[in-house]
């Protein structure tokens, strides 16, 4: 994409004072997704970096599901939803990470011996969740391609947990 599409998607990531919890300014890339021009735009800039190197797309829960079905169809490869705990019949693999208080799970099924696998995720933030997808994809026997994510929260430092991930923007 060029500077000038990637300026326009990002001027729609919306800022909302004081959500999920007072203090905090959580940024929506919902008005991103909505937008035609800018969901071509930013599945693009996700998929650029790992070109021809991946044959399956995990998304995490529950925003990633949207970019990994955007980018699987984009690119013609399959997709894998990674899920939150309790909700995979089957799961072979399972992983827990820490939040900032308490402790989450993910889980997936199947077996990825021999798929490369490109994780992405709408952000990036201390790093926990996508460090664990990582660890899934690994325990699934799977080779891990690609990490890439709409919005780095860069003084969450998540990029210390993740340093190989692409951010296609960064706040
Ligand atoms: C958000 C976001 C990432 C994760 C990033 O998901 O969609 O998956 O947090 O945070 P981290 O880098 O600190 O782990 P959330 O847990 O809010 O779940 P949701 O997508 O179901 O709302």
């Amino acid at each position: 994409p060029s500077p000038d599409d990637l300026a326009r998607a990002e001027s729609r990531i919306a800022l909302t004072p004081d959500f999920p919890t007072p203090g905090v300014l959580f940024r929506d890339i919902g008005p991103v997704l909505a937008d035609a021009g800018s969901l071509a735009t930013v599945t693009a800039a996700l998929a650029a970096p790992f070109e021809g190197r991946y044959d399956l797309v995990a998304g995490v829960e529950a925003r990633g599901f949207l970019l990994a079905g955007a980018l699987a169809a984009a690119t013609s490869t399959g997709l894998l939803p990674i899920r939150k705990a309790g909700k995979t019949p089957n799961p072979t693999a399972s992983v827990d990470f820490a939040l900032e208080y308490g402790v989450a799970t993910i889980e997936a099924a199947g077996d990825l011996t021999g798929r490369r696998v490109l994780v992405v995720d709408d952000v990036l933030a201390t790093g926990g969740t996508l460090a664990a997808a990582v660890s899934l994809v690994e325990q699934l026997g799977g080779e891990v391609a690609g990490i890439a994510v709409v919005l780095e929260l860069t003084e969450l430092r998540g990029r210390e947990r993740v340093p190989q991930a692409h951010a296609v923007f960064t706040a």
